[in-house]
């Protein structure tokens, strides 16, 4: 299981190396973890004993507080063969989770990348639960990799080898293949969008699908035109760049009768916005490289899914467009009929997301799926309403929900139900097409959005999230580089084991 689906290298080399002494452990540096008032039961104490109480020492002088996130370095610490210990906080012990865990992870890999490494050890807590060190293992490969793909001296350098002290090697596999997923949503998210367009994203998945053994069939526009995907199509008028949209399949169980995936996975891949002829301003129109994170996001997933071998049936789709101006851009007042056959009235040509996902919902509902889950950066409206870190979830069935829900609660990504009010409907009746692309006014902007969406799923339990706020963080913080940050890759992969 050690197969990676990046390219070799991508994230160095991790290892499980068997539990050590301290005092034996040779490395450039060694991360320990320390929880808020009081040392734990693993690494710190045994970094204590073996400095001779340094540890101790340091939080009784309140130079150590194991505060969330809070990074200390003991440079050349005697009784030690590591250049320093470095100590990150994890907060209250009551208040610990895999989230914290692997955002702690991530502040100290980035802490550490800041320069080349050849070689850095963990010391995990010996209390941590299995799925809790795999999230830290995850969280230190993230951590190392950084946003500047384009610079000539970057601000992160992977480590040579990141050893896992005393852990399971298994567990500490499955760790790397999980970050290779969140990491590769991240580099897609961040790469420019004059080099990632529809055409090249669609090629990206198709190296990816052939090293992790996807099935992969990738609709050109003259398919898109036969499948009468209309409404996908009018969004990528404006644009010189062509369309694409791209299916994957991974069976990770034997065919049953009717061949239903368990899961469908689609992502929106908007690879530029401009907004169209309603066209955005500057400052928001600076970051919409990001717009196809959805897309991103579930690649990474699958991906990840195929290279844990789970077994579960999943398939993935993604509607690749560049939201643009051109002579030929989709224009307000246009009516477009979706492949659904459902007409649509363009009020707002920003408002495009949801007309190519449109589209991309009917397609993977044909294939009759158990459930869909669509991750989109949708709309401006969910950040009001829930802020940067926070996705907004909304469902036509609460199972489907609860069970999303719960695996993104597992890996601590915060996410949060908004209701999917039955008049909310009413906002997007259109005077002269059966629906509209927005709703009246801008209240409720992520639900008239999600009300949208649902007209395209049928009965199929189904649901959206909106990761407008957590796909991007446009400032580095503690336990992010800034950019994309592979939101949602792990909660689906936790949906996919739960799925089982
Ligand atoms: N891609 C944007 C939503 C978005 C905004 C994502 C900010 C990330 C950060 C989407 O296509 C959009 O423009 N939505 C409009 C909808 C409106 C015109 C009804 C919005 O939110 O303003
Ligand atoms: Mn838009
Ligand atoms: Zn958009």
């Amino acid at each position: 299981m050690t197969r990676e689906f990046l390219p070799a290298g991508t994230a160095g080399i991790i290892t499980a190396i068997p539990a050590a002494p301290p005092a034996s452990i040779e490395a450039e540096a060694l991360v320990v973890f320390l929880t808020e008032g009081g040392m734990g039961s693993g690494g710190s104490v045994a970094v204590d004993a073996a400095t001779g109480g340094t540890l101790t020492r340091l939080a009784a002088a309140g130079e150590l507080a194991g505060r969330r996130y809070e990074c200390v370095s003991l440079l050349a610490p005697t009784g030690l063969r590591v250049g320093q210990v470095l100590v990150v906080g994890l907060g209250r012990r009551e208040e610990l989770d895999a989230g914290v865990i692997y955002r702690a992870a991530v502040t100290a890999a980035r802490h550490l990348a800041a320069r080349p490494r050849s070689r850095v050890a963990f010391l995990p807590e010996s209390t941590w639960t299995t799925p809790w060190l795999e999230q830290a293992v995850a969280g230190a490969a993230v951590g190392m990799v950084g946003q500047d793909l384009y610079r000539a001296e970057p601000k992160r350098t992977r480590f040579g080898t990141t050893e896992w002290i005393g852990a399971d090697p298994d567990t500490v596999a499955r760790g790397g293949i999980i970050a290779d997923g969140v990491n590769l949503a991240r580099r897609l998210v961040n790469a420019s969008p004059d080099h990632l367009y529809p055409e090249s994203f669609a090629e990206e998945t198709a190296a990816i699908a052939g090293r992790t053994g996807l099935e992969i069939e990738i609709w050109d526009e003259d398919r898109l035109r036969r499948e009468r995907c209309e409404a996908l199509l009018a969004v990528a008028r404006g644009s010189i760049r062509s369309p694409r949209l791209v299916l994957l399949r991974y069976r990770g169980r034997p065919r049953a009768s009717g061949d239903h995936p368990d899961l469908a996975f689609v992502g929106k891949g908007v690879t530029f916005d401009s907004g169209g002829l309603s066209l955005k301003p500057s400052d928001s129109m600076m970051n919409m490289k990001m717009d196809m994170a959805g897309a991103a996001g579930v690649l990474g997933a699958i991906a990840t899914v195929a290279a844990l071998k789970l077994p579960v049936d999943v398939v993935a789709a993604v509607g690749l467009v560049e939201n643009m101006t051109g002579p030929a851009a989709y224009k307000l007042g246009d009516v477009i009929t979706a492949r659904s056959g459902t007409s649509i009235e363009i009020h707002n040509t920003d408002a495009e997301g949801r007309v190519v996902l449109a589209d991309v919902l009917d397609v993977v509902r044909g294939l009759g799926p158990k459930r869909i889950i669509d991750l989109a950066t949708l709309t401006g409206a969910c950040m009001v309403a829930l802020g940067h870190d926070v996705a907004g979830l909304f469902t036509n069935d609460q199972g489907c929900c609860d069970a999303l829900a719960a695996a993104a609660r597992s890996v601590g990504e915060p996410v949060w139900q908004l209701p999917m009010y039955a008049d909310y409907g009413e906002q997007i009746k259109s005077d002269v097409a059966d629906i509209k692309n927005v709703g009246d006014g801008r209240w409720a902007g992520a639900i008239t959005a999600a009300k949208f969406l649902e007209r395209f799923v049928g009965d199929t339990p189904w649901t959206h999230v909106d990761i407008a706020g957590p796909a991007f963080d446009e400032k580095p913080r503690p336990w992010t580089d800034g950019g994309g940050t592979g939101s949602m890759v792990r909660p689906l992969v936790e949906l996919a084991r739960a799925t089982v």
